[in-house]
């Protein structure tokens, strides 16, 4: 093999491993502390089953948002959001306070959760991605809003 083709063989085989990594499931111990971060303090409105209580608490299961990355949830959390959002089809216009007393693992664990659970299978999140989004946030002091996901959902 020339140089060129070894180091392109070489790429290739580093990008499959990085997709293999990121589809890797979460461990069955992340998922059971964030069933149980859900458990204190999601399930009350979003439901046990993730399908919300509509149109007054939206639906986890199959949300267009929660499939955008990790970041709106994690967002959500750590801000709140403020309606009007339409979630599968149906338009909320409420407001989801800020949840307290999470740490960073707390929210990692509780995201990576909802991201795979109820029919979704999305990321895992780590508790550095968790404090990287709370830096890049940090002057922010108000809820958040469908239109600034839709703008910016990293
Ligand atoms: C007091 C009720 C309440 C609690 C507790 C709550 N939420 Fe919410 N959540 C809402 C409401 C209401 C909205 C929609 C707000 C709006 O109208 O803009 C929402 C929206 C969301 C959204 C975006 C819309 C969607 O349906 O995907 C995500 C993601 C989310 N919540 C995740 C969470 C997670 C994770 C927790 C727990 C760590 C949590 N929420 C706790 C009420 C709540």
């Amino acid at each position: 093999m020339n140089h060129k083709v070894l180091s392109l063989t070489f790429l290739l085989a580093l990008s499959v491993m990085a997709n293999a990594e990121d589809k890797n499931p979460p461990s069955p111990e992340v998922m059971k502390r964030g069933q149980a971060v859900y458990s204190r303090t999601c399930i009350a409105c979003h439901q046990p089953t993730g399908l919300g209580i509509p149109p007054v608490f939206p639906p986890l299961a199959g949300s267009e948002w929660v499939a955008m990355g990790p970041s709106v949830a994690v967002r959500n959390i750590l801000h709140g959001m403020t309606g009007p959002v339409s979630v599968k089809g149906t338009t909320y216009n409420s407001m989801m306070p800020p949840v307290a007393g999470l740490s960073d693992g707390d929210i990692a664990d509780v995201v990576t959760y909802v991201s795979n659970s109820f029919g979704n299978s999305g990321a895992v999140v780590t508790e550095d991605e968790v404090k990287a989004i709370k830096a890049k946030y940090a002057d922010r002091k108000t809820p958040w809003t469908a239109e600034e996901f839709q703008k910016d959902s990293k």
